[in-house]
Order: C-alpha cells, then structure tokens, then sequence
C-alpha cells in the first residue's frame, strides 16, 4: 500500500467540515480547517480531532485551555478554503462571538461543540485532541458543508 492509495481510501469517507478555533496567550485569534472530527463519549460528552504535527497552530492548540469546533454549513465552502490557507489573516470580516474559554464561535454554522481541552495523544505524524463539550448548540434542518474524495458537496436526502 503506498500513501496514495491510503489518501485514496480515506477520501471515499464522507466527513462534515469543521473550523476548529482557539485564542492565542495574547488573545489572537487562531482557527484552521479540520474534517477529522467525530463523536467518542455521551456520558461524559467527549469528541475528538486530530492536527498535523507540522501545523502552525499546533503550540496554541496544546497550551489552550478551550477550543470551539465550529462545523461548517453549505454556504461556507469560503471560509472552508480560507481556513486552510497559510499566510492570510483567516478572521478578516469573519463574524464571531466568545464562547466558552474565549474560543470563538463562528456565525452561520449548523452546530457549535465549545470544548475544554482535555487530553491530546501523540499518533504518528497528528496530534490527537480530545475535547470535554461544556456547551453545545445546532440549527436542525441546516444544510451541512460535506467534504468527499477531495470535493465538496451538499447533502441529497434518499
Ligand atoms: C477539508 C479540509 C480538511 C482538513 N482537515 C485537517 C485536519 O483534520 N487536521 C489537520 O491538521 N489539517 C487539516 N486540514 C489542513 C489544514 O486546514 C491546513 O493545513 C491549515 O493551513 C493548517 O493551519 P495552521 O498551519 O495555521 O495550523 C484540512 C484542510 C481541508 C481543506
């Protein structure tokens, strides 16, 4: 197996896309695009991503006490890109509030997990976060930002 066909593989998993955000020692806003979410624990409330060891972000991400994950709706396939993209200012006419910790939370998202940052496991060439959800919101019925095989898509209902 060669790391193409592991790319491959991988992208035939359909994720939701996330704008996972942290504030800097000195209040700076830091956030990057991130589809490696998911659910790991309802009781207590635990979900998990994970964060390329080489990324900018990564010594924000460790010391921070909370971090947002913000999940994406199908209108912000922009910001999606922006987030990923290095050397711009990535918040620039971004709305968002305070949430939980000071991470922002984004405006026009399907759901928002404000999470504590609760253990982080090194794997490989990512770091893994597990995060504690302190709170929570969604807007049922919204249309999620799906990303798949490299594209991004909307949902089909069957
Ligand atoms: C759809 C999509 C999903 C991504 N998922 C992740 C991810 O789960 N973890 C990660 O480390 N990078 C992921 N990236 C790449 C980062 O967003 C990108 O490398 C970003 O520039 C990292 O920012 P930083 O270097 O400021 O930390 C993804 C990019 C895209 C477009």
């Amino acid at each position: 197996m060669d790391s193409l066909q592991f790319r491959a593989a991988l992208g035939m998993f359909a994720t939701g896309v996330t704008i996972v955000t942290v504030r800097g020692p000195d209040g700076s806003l830091v956030g990057l695009t991130a589809n490696s979410f998911n659910s790991v624990s309802l009781e207590p409330p635990l979900v998990l991503w994970s964060l390329a060891r080489r990324a900018g972000s990564l010594p924000v991400f460790s010391q921070g006490t909370h971090y947002a994950i913000n999940i994406l709706a199908a209108d912000q396939k922009d910001l999606a890109q922006r987030f990923a993209t290095r050397d711009i200012d990535r918040f620039a006419g971004v709305a968002w509030r305070e949430g939980a910790g000071g991470a922002p939370v984004l405006d026009g998202t399907v759901a928002c997990f404000e999470c504590a940052n609760r253990s982080q496991y090194e794997e490989g060439d990512h770091v893994i976060f597990v995060g504690e959800v302190e709170r929570c919101s969604a807007r049922p019925g919204a249309q999620p930002l799906i990303f798949h095989g490299g594209r991004y898509f909307t949902e089909l209902p069957l």
